[in-house]
């Protein structure tokens, strides 16, 4: 019953107020006499019914366009309906009506304008909320996923090389990238014109004349072993982490710019067996327990006894052959895999930061991150930390 109901209370209502609002409206297109009315007495009442028209009326201006239709229809020049009351009551009033009527426009065209102003105001409130409406966060819409980066693989191998050494007494310090010659070469004993500075023919800066002294980037972190022992008394136990800058062809193995970690332990008593200790210990907790180490003699100028630190070959498992019967390719049918370099600290180097080489001694080792990586993921491509292939990269997260 409801539904027959409302609808029957509605719709005389609507008709009634449509037909309200005609007759206001026709009655301000009439003259007065044709109104019949002659008595000031009269004038009131008539006003007071254009006026709950259009009290009724602007509760339709609801936005911008209906506002402007509103405000045209009451205060249009022409054809508003305060013009039409001027033009058809006000001008052609007997002079015993025109005083009042005259009083009565001026107080409702106070109140249509001041009203319409008021409504002007609130439709643009109105506006501007809905426009808020619109904006509003949607908690109920399911969410953007956002993928997370990750540590590069590099940052990762580097991480795991510090936590191992950072747990038998190792510190962390890290050095500038551009060097003088003086320490990337003189201080670890690499005078000028020793052969082995051609392997690290490098990068040098340009710079403009008068520079007091050469500069170039990097060829390896070991001057940081230099500028730690200028800085510290021993003991010393450091870990240097870093850039190092060659000019080396790209390849599967080379690359102009690749990660080293130096290491350097120096104390009063330090002795190759603390050195190789801590070298194995380094090993099994990097690539686990079951990898065999060894030494083989080597040079480099700023260590004696210098050494090259083999492990065996994680591909083959030392067996030097492949699961196919032939070499394993690896290792090339040896068994061993070259890790890095080393060596007790050479007494000359402590003549260069003021130690007593008869008080103190140590070791130090160089290892190249990246090829560590290489050797425990099974990664036959240096290229690709380079790369930044998010294919490569999504395969370490
Ligand atoms: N600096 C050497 C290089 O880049 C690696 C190295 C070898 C570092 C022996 C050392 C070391 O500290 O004792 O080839």
């Amino acid at each position: 019953m409801l539904f027959p109901q409302g609808r029957s209370t509605a719709a005389p209502q609507l008709g009634a107020m449509f037909d309200t609002k005609m007759e206001a409206r026709n009655k301000s297109e009439q003259t007065l006499a044709a109104l019949a009315v002659s008595e000031p007495a009269q004038i009131p009442a008539l006003f007071a019914e254009i006026r709950a028209r259009f009290d009724s009326e602007v509760l339709s201006a609801e936005d911008e366009s209906s506002w402007k239709r509103f405000r045209d229809a009451w205060l249009g020049r022409k054809s508003g309906v305060l013009a039409l009351i001027t033009d058809n009551w006000l001008k052609p009033a007997t002079p015993q009506l025109k005083r009042a009527v005259g009083q009565e426009l001026n107080q409702i065209r106070a109140h249509v304008e001041s009203t319409i102003e008021e409504r002007r105001k609130s439709v643009e409130a109105g506006a501007a909320e809905s426009a808020g409406a619109r904006d509003r966060v949607d908690l109920s819409l399911p969410g953007v996923l956002r993928p997370l980066g990750s540590h590069h693989l590099i940052r990762q191998v580097l991480q795991q090389i510090e936590d191992i050494f950072v747990s038998i007494g190792f510190s962390v310090v890290e050095g500038p990238e551009i060097e003088t010659p003086y320490y990337n070469f003189e201080a670890l004993n690499i005078p000028e014109f020793h052969p082995v500075r051609d392997d690290m023919d490098t990068f040098y800066l340009q710079l403009p004349k008068g520079a007091p002294q050469p500069l170039l980037l990097r060829t390896h972190t070991s001057p940081m072993q230099i500028r730690t022992m200028e800085k510290r008394q021993p003991p010393v136990r450091v870990i240097v982490p870093g850039k190092v800058y060659r000019r080396d062809n790209p390849d599967a193995t080379h690359s102009f710019i690749f990660h080293q970690v130096e290491g350097l332990a120096v104390d009063s008593d330090i002795t190759f067996c603390d050195f190789t200790g801590t070298i194995e210990y380094f090993v099994q907790q990097f690539f686990g327990p079951g990898v065999k180490t060894r030494f083989r003699p080597s040079y480099f100028p700023f260590t004696e006894p210098s050494v090259e630190f083999d492990v065996s070959c994680i591909f083959c498992g030392g067996s030097g052959s492949a699961a196919n019967g032939g070499a394993c390719s690896k290792c090339k049918g040896s068994g061993w895999i070259e890790l890095f370099g080393a060596g007790m600290v050479d007494p000359a180097v402590y003549g260069f930061v003021k130690y007593d080489p008869k008080k103190v001694s140590g070791f130090a080792f160089g290892m190249g991150i990246d090829r560590l990586a290489m050797l425990k993921y099974g990664i036959d491509d240096i290229q690709v930390f380079f790369q930044n292939d998010v294919r490569f990269l999504r395969q370490f997260p």
